[in-house]
């Protein structure tokens, strides 16, 4: 629809219409067909559900294209529904989460995981998703670190922009194709204490140099929609932050598409204490910038008395709907209101061969191998028992993948079964996946606990160990101990597989871990007893034939830690990329007392940001710069040469990182700036490069202006974020 035709049909709207553009309703008040249930518990009539502007959750071509047919032929404007959902880290083909992208280094990887999520979304009726989620997490208390892709700035800036380019395409007209919903704005992954939906209490200068390049990265991306975060910044929610929607977000930061509350966000202004009453809600959220309101009553039930008092400008209600319908408008949905949804074509690629081999694909470049001591990986095959609780379950995908099905996951056991020289080894649970007293909350209902006997599958597990060379342990926490509303205030492994391990570890010495679950987690006693530890995060449908397939050398762990291991919770928030302080502590934390450290613990991490091992190895030379200062307009380039000193082709992850040895604020020790993945053959060598601009030398300064100050910096090239290998360089001083 041209845009002036679209201007019409804001203006033949009636202000019920214009608000109902302005609501977003759960898919299950379609079920009922009349108003009962929830939606009558929300006040809401037949007529609020025949005006709603987008309906979430709801998938599916058949049930999509019948709904939009029936929605229309009774709308008085016959506009369509925009129908949304989370689509995370797959639709039906499963992806690792999130986190374990990252650890790929690969933004086309993932931006190819989107695309095909998006292909099987679009089939299925879906026109926007709830992602990507590009929240910096610093602390693996939080459940949600699975749904980031992890602790750095600039690594998460390239994953949000791959991820929208592979939701979105070069446009959004092309088939398979959905808009991207970037969340949560802003600052949500430092909500207080890991606590899900907790404050996060910010800096505006972290907030602005940490937190927001991400976001602006999917911005400048293309993203169609951004949600509001659900914490405070600032003590204001965001919902409720004018500053943040209007300011920042759309004057700064250039975003020109639609806002939408997170669930029921505008509602819970009451419970934060920033609204007296529902009214007010409405009003302040209107006010601070939120176009839609997902799944409260708040909007559909308060902005029209507000308008008719003369409370709330109608221009507001305008703005807002003009957003949703510009939204609906660039999706094509006037010309084409079911877009993809076709039954025929679901399917035809929902877990399709193709779309199965890039999620194996993904899940193999995203294992990162932690440790691997006397060569214990790979495996021959048939000298290995496996033993624990992942060898046999289903459930690899996150927590997000409500729409997968568990059936479509390749287990472990499944995968070991169907490859030639696995399918007869020994395999075992050991253990139950959770402990008794520790029931796993599902995202409905607890999860019903496994059904084995503790003490007998331990028994059989220690006898089978005592029988093979090596064994292979599948260990993690439940997919339910992470996502949403999933936050642990002890991120140690249950205590059956700890005991398990202690028993196996007494049979057999030669143990290698698959290490399974949404977050890293405290793993010192992994580290002390197994040879070698592969973490495999959830890796998705796909997940048993890439953990195989890696084990058996077939494919090389080339992941990287995107969030480091922490030495126990004790250390959260930890990061790589922190301040000195003034009293930095380097050597002996039992010896020293007046260093910034703990008594009892270091403070570096189990495992550092951008740690992964290869089954070959890696040496650096010394870095070499192309000068020793430049001016502003210069350039600087910074390279190594990279040696595959092993005996089989492998691929490294070079590392970039800068710092400012004084400016005028405070600056972290390090900042990754550039990383490059080499493929190596055994012995070949190659110089990998790295230009260093000024504009990667900025900081926030006094004044809050974005600038960079001249002086020292240290160039770091090295295989991860504790790489000592070191030059440096001047910013020359112009004015003097
Ligand atoms: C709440 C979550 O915070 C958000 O990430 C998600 O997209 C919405 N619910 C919709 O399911």
């Amino acid at each position: 629809m041209k845009e002036t035709e679209l201007r019409q049909l804001l203006n033949d709207l009636t202000l019920d219409e214009k608000i109902g553009q302005l609501v977003q309703l759960p898919g299950y008040f379609q079920n009922a067909g009349a108003v009962t249930g929830p939606a009558a518990d929300m006040g809401l009539t037949e007529e609020d559900l025949r005006l709603a502007g987008s309906y979430l959750s709801i998938i599916g071509a058949e049930k999509i294209r019948k709904l939009q047919t029936e929605f229309m032929a009774r709308h008085p404007h016959h506009i369509p529904l925009l129908f949304m959902a989370d689509i995370i880290n797959g639709y039906r083909t499963v992806f690792p989460i999130p986190l374990a992208q990252g650890c790929t280094f690969d933004p086309e990887l993932v931006k190819q995981g989107a695309a095909i999520a998006a292909r099987e979304a679009a089939a299925a009726g879906i026109h926007v998703t709830f992602s990507p989620m590009a929240d910096l997490v610093w602390d693996a208390r939080w459940g949600r670190v699975m749904e980031s892709t992890g602790e750095d700035p600039y690594l998460n800036a390239q994953m949000a922009a791959a991820m929208v380019r592979g939701y979105q395409g070069d446009s959004l007209e092309e088939k398979g194709r959905i808009a991207a919903c970037l969340k949560h704005f802003a600052g949500y992954g430092a909500a207080e204490g890991g606590r899900d939906y907790n404050t996060a209490e910010l800096s505006v200068r972290t907030l602005r140099e940490d937190h927001l390049p991400a976001y602006q990265a999917a911005v400048d991306a293309g993203c169609e929609v951004v949600m509001a975060s659900f914490n405070t910044l600032d003590r204001i929610p965001s919902a409720a932050n004018e500053w943040l929607l209007k300011e920042v977000l759309r004057k700064e930061m250039g975003f020109k598409g639609m806002v939408i509350s997170d669930w029921n966000a505008l509602e819970e202004l009451l419970a934060h204490g920033i609204a007296a009453d529902q009214k007010e809600a409405a009003f302040i959220a209107l006010r601070a910038g939120v176009d839609m309101d997902m799944t409260s009553p708040i909007y559909i039930r308060n902005l029209k008395k507000l308008v008719e008092e003369g409370k709330v400008p109608e221009q507001w209600i305008n703005e807002s709907a003009w957003r949703v319908l510009r939204l609906k408008n660039r999706l094509g949905l006037f010309e084409r209101p079911f877009r993809d949804a076709d039954e025929g074509e679901e399917k035809a690629v929902l877990l399709s061969d193709g779309h199965r081999q890039a999620a194996r694909e993904c899940a193999e470049k995203s294992f990162v191998l932690l440790k691997n001591e006397d060569q214990m990986l790979p495996i021959r095959g048939d000298e290995a028992a496996f033993i624990g609780p992942y060898v046999d379950h289903p459930y690899l995908n996150g927590a997000w993948s409500i729409f997968a099905d568990d059936q479509d996951t390749v287990t472990v056991r499944a995968a070991l079964a169907r490859h030639p020289r696995t399918r007869n080894v020994p395999t075992a649970p050991g253990c139950p996946i959770s402990d008794p007293d520790q029931p796993v909350l599902g995202f409905q209902q607890p999860v019903a606990p496994d059904s084995c006997d503790p003490e007998e599958a331990l028994k059989e597990a220690v006898d089978l160990a005592k029988k093979a060379d090596k064994v292979v342990l599948c260990l993690g926490e439940h997919r339910e101990c992470t996502g949403e509303a999933a936050s642990r205030g002890d991120i140690t492994l249950p205590k059956c597989q700890l005991r398990l391990l202690d028993e196996i570890a007494r049979a057999n010495k030669n143990i290698a871990v698959v290490l399974f679950g949404g977050r890293p987690l405290d793993i010192r006693p992994l580290k002390e007893k197994a040879k070698a530890i592969l973490a495999a995060w959830l890796p998705g449908s796909e997940g048993g034939n890439a953990v195989v397939r890696t084990l058996l050398g077939e494919s090389d762990p080339s992941g990287r830690l995107s969030m480091c291991f922490p030495w126990c919770v004790g250390q959260l928030p930890v990061h790589y990329n922190h301040l000195n302080t003034g009293r930095p502590f380097r050597g002996d934390y039992h010896a020293a007392r007046f260093g910034s450290k703990y008594q009892d613990i270091p403070n570096e991490p189990l495992y550092p940001f951008g740690f992964g091992l290869s089954y070959t190895g890696f040496a650096y030379s010394s870095v070499k710069l192309s000068a020793d200062s430049m001016t502003k307009k210069q350039r600087i380039t910074a390279s190594v040469t990279v040696t595959n000193t092993g005996s089989r082709e492998g691929t490294e992850t070079v590392q970039l990182y800068l710092h400012d040895l004084a400016a005028s604020v405070a600056r972290p020790v390090r900042q990754l700036k550039g990383f490059r993945k080499v493929k190596l053959e055994p012995g070949e060598s190659r110089e990998v490069a790295f230009v260093i601009s000024e504009d990667m030398l900025r900081l926030y300064d006094l004044s809050m202006r974005f600038v960079s100050e001249p002086g020292e910096f240290e160039v770091f090239i090295g295989p991860d974020s504790a790489t000592d290998n070191r030059a440096r360089f001047t910013l020359l001083d112009e004015a003097r």
